[in-house]
């Protein structure tokens, strides 16, 4: 939700701001500003839409060269995504600019009491009160903006990333952060501040952790970190893991094509020094005591979106595995409840971001009970995985595409790895077994390679069937979570009508929306593995055919029972039934994939959509 950056240095700030926006666009993209200081004078650009449109924007003459500068890439929550409302947003002298991610929740009546004293507001935004406040604690005294940024964050209520400058401070930003993400690039005679690393990572791969309310002063060779009370902190420093190169497209003309078909590597990097050569599972990472983990009596799944279909997923598969009772949860309707939750709950949460604010507030919820907290995440030092117990990292390398794809893969195998740790400890499955499976799992990135050959094939059913206005997935067992995802993807890329039912399901109700001609995706189960699943989900396939549907079957490879049943079949590597999601929703991504494409539309940066949402 909303990205920013800021830089100081030697650079061109113009160029250094843009290049960082063009990687934050991922978060937001409903408009794109600069602020830009020289000596004494502040140059504010603004444009509503895609950073393009910016861009175009500063191809004028005459734009001062600078230093230092800040930028920000909006996902519109108060006010119309137009210039007015982009960011940055000027006090009334136009001296400050400031940018802001997440919703300022009093703004409404520090807005009355603003406009009451006299202050006229330029736009309908949360931010722009921010601008006035800054602007009256100096005049009221402030020694500096970082002293008045302090003053001014004890005065806003919900969730923030601040970032300031000043024109009369042309060698200082101003950050703070609550609840939202902010990261400091550390240079040689420059530094950077951004939503994530990816702004600034081809510049520096140092970088700083920064904690729940904290300011940090940025000038081109030092940076302070303080509480909002003014006690100097000392921020926890890390490498980033990957390179620049990560964050491209790299040859292909998506970035969602791109991460569709880095799965095999992703899901190898997120086993890779977990299992042994003997295929003994170490998950020493887990700041967890062994014996607390075998005390757990129940297993509590929280996640949004794509990371929630994970959970479903897995839930299947602990429950096999460990025995232990499962739920899986919408992490905002968790949050808003009363949930029964004990000191022998674990309560994992699923986050690629770890940035999601419903996920946040779920974990924090889920921890005032007395649950431990493991989250399972792809974004080092992200919010979440600072808050929890334990954290394991997926390991996916950077994901830039708004629709998840190996994010949701890895998720699978993390949770997976999770599954298999506890029955390890609590030794519900043998030893023999846990060592099959996890043989299994070092299996898995061959497997993902070789579904990878059937894109050219689901992209040409894709084409065919992009016209349609609605498309429903039915799946059984760990299908059912493929069979959301799937839907999911498409409703997040192609704008469709699309529903995810579990196939038992279908007659008590949604057999109703079957109409003649009218697409049914099934995600099959193997008959020899899930014989009893399978002879049931070819029941429902004909129930549909019998009115009209047509059907895609995702099948495994020597399912030849099903060829009469479908009008298409996508054939999958026939795996182990807990590992036949990892397949099965690969052509799913690209189906999503290439009808959204076929239909027009930007397939990384869907309408209405943000891939980190740090807002509840
Ligand atoms: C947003 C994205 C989804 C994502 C969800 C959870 O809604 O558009 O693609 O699945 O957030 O994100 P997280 O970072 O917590 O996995």
């Amino acid at each position: 939700m909303c990205g920013i950056v800021g830089y100081i240095g030697a650079k061109s700030a113009l160029e250094v701001v843009l290049a960082g926006l063009k990687h934050m666009e991922y978060r937001g993209y409903d408009s794109a500003g600069i602020s830009l200081v020289t000596e004494n004078e502040l140059f504010t650009r603004k444009k509503a839409g895609k950073l393009g449109n910016l861009q175009e924007l500063l191809t004028e003459p005459g734009i001062p060269s600078s230093n230092l500068g800040i930028g920000h890439t909006r996902w519109a929550t108060h006010g119309a995504p137009n210039d007015l409302n982009a960011h940055p947003h000027l006090d009334e002298s136009g001296k400050i600019a400031i940018i802001h991610n997440g919703i300022i929740e009093n703004f409404s009546q520090l807005r009355k009491d603003l406009t009451a004293s006299g202050i006229k507001f330029n736009s309908e935004t949360d931010t722009e009160v921010v601008a006035h406040l800054l602007s009256n604690s100096l005049t009221a005294g402030s020694n500096s903006l970082a002293d008045a940024m302090r003053e001014v964050c004890q005065k806003l209520h919900g969730a923030f990333t601040l970032v300031a400058v000043h024109a009369d401070s042309p060698d200082v930003i101003v950050g703070a952060r609550r609840n939202s993400p902010l990261v400091v690039g550390l240079g040689v005679g420059e530094n950077f501040l951004a939503s994530d690393v990816s702004a600034f990572i081809a510049h520096t791969k140092n970088a700083l952790e920064l904690g729940q309310d904290q300011v940090v002063e940025l000038r081109k060779d030092s940076v302070i970190v303080t509480t909002f009370n003014g006690e100097v902190v000392q921020a926890k420093p890390f490498t980033v893991t990957w390179d620049a190169a990560a964050a491209e497209k790299g040859g292909f003309d998506l970035f969602m094509l791109k991460e569709i078909s880095e799965q095999p590597k992703a899901v190898a990097d997120t086993l890779r020094g977990r299992l042994n050569i003997d295929h003994i599972l170490k998950l020493d990472e887990l700041k967890i005591s062994e014996q607390e983990l075998i005390e757990i009596d129940n297993i509590l799944i929280i996640a949004c979106g794509t990371a929630l279909h994970a959970g479903l997923i897995a839930k299947y598969a602990f429950e096999e595995w460990t025995r232990i009772p499962t739920s899986v949860e919408f992490a905002s309707e968790f949050r808003y409840r009363n949930p029964v939750v004990t000191t022998r709950t674990l309560c994992i949460a699923i986050s690629q971001s770890g940035e999601t604010m419903d996920t946040l507030m779920a974990v924090r919820h889920a921890k005032e009970q007395g649950a431990r907290v493991l989250s399972i995440c792809n974004t080092q030092g992200a919010t979440i995985p600072r808050e929890s117990d334990a954290v394991l990292y997926t390991h996916a390398g950077p994901e830039i595409a708004v629709a998840s794809t190996k994010a949701f893969l890895t998720q699978i195998v993390a949770t997976y790895l999770v599954g298999l740790y506890l029955a390890q400890l609590k030794k519900t499955i043998s030893t023999v077994k846990i060592q099959e499976l996890l043989i299994l799992l070092a299996s898995l990135p061959a497997e993902v390679d070789l579904v990878l050959d059937t894109i050219e094939e689901v992209r040409g059913l894709a084409r065919k069937f992009a016209n349609n206005k609605s498309v429903l997935f039915l799946g059984r067992g760990v299908g059912y979570g493929v069979a959301l995802e799937g839907a999911l993807k498409l409703k997040e890329l192609a704008y469709m009508h699309a529903e995810g039912f579990p196939a038992g399901e279908l007659k008590h109700g949604p057999i109703a929306l079957i109409e003649e001609g009218l697409l049914v995706v099934v995600v099959v189960p193997s008959p020899t593995q899930q014989p009893v699943l399978h002879e049931k989900i070819i029941s429902n396939i004909q129930e549909v055919r019998a009115r009209g549907a047509l059907i895609l079957a995702i099948a495994v490879e020597d399912d030849q029972i099903v060829d009469e049943f479908a009008s298409h079949i996508v054939r999958v590597p026939h795996l182990n039934p807990f590992l036949q999601p990892i397949v099965s929703t690969v052509p799913l991504q690209v189906f999503a994939c290439e009808m959204a494409t076929a239909r027009g539309h930007d397939v990384d940066q869907p309408r209405n959509l943000a891939k980190s949402v740090t807002v509840e």
